[in-house]
């Protein structure tokens, strides 16, 4: 198997690394049925990837063998985020996969996370849609599940294209993040009926970047904020929340 090293994975404050512990604890919470995993959100910029990236750090870390999937294949970032040093300069990813290019083994890469191991974007195209309607995607996730204790699934937000509800309905559940204070309570509630008409159960929303001083659970050395909240799939009850 090829490898990735990951060079700028950010060291978090001591608050965030918490809130996210506790995501990673109540995960295990949702039981061996929840496997593969959505990481979506419903508009840009929320922190989609910031926290499929840490998250597959803990889990990974907590000696669980944990597989993160960059599908942003419109514009992923997690490249040149975390400066990936590969074998070649353009190493075979979830594109070249899902187009017949290559075999899964060919884009299964592990990294310097134990237990970490990335299936990455290198290649962008415009209309990954048709790429996840194809068998390929489907048998992908499974064959990763059967292998992997988790399968996080990094997508572009359910708002502006249509990928990230063909993900969703193959996934097991969805952990929706939604950025404190930006993102409108309606856009929430149309996101939350999308998972639902997917048939992809709601695991849980992130609320992120909350403001410190706005954080009931604020702990004196935390720079950032971060508060999760676990429900059941209600979407009516979850978008009041
Ligand atoms: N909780 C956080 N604390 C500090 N910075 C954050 C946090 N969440 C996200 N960021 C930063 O905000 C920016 C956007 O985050 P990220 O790329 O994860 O969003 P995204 O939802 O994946 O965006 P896109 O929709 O473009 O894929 C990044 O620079 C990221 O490092
Ligand atoms: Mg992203």
């Amino acid at each position: 198997m090829n490898s990735i090293f990951l060079n700028h994975l950010e060291k978090l404050p001591y608050g965030a690394e918490e809130a996210l512990n506790r995501l990673r604890v109540n995960i295990g919470f949702c039981g061996d049925r929840c496997k593969k995993i959505i990481i979506t959100s419903s508009t840009p910029n929320e922190g989609k990837s910031f926290v499929s990236t840490n998250l597959w750090r803990m889990l990974a870390e907590a000696g669980l063998h944990t597989v993160l999937v960059d599908a942003d294949m419109r514009k992923s970032v997690m490249r040149s985020r975390y400066q990936m040093v590969t074998g070649g300069r353009n190493p075979p990813g979830l594109v070249h996969f899902l187009a017949g290019q290559a075999e899964l083994d060919d884009v299964l890469y592990h990294t310097n996370i134990n237990n970490g191991y990335l299936l990455p974007t290198s290649y962008t195209v415009m209309n990954p849609a048709i790429l996840l309607q194809t068998d390929r995607f489907t048998g992908m996730l499974d064959s990763l599940s059967r292998v992997f204790d988790y399968v996080l699934v990094d997508t572009p937000p359910l708002n502006s294209v249509a990928d990230g509800d063909l993900i969703a309905s193959q996934c097991d559940g969805a952990l929706l993040v939604v950025r404190s204070g930006v993102t409108p309570r309606t856009l929430v509630g149309a996101s939350l009926k999308q998972l639902e008409r997917a048939g992809c159960e709601l695991m849980g929303v992130v609320l992120n970047r909350v403001e410190a001083k706005n954080n009931p659970y604020y702990y004196k050395y935390s720079r950032y904020g971060y508060y999760s909240d676990y429900y059941s799939s209600d979407s009516k009850e979850a978008a009041k929340k």
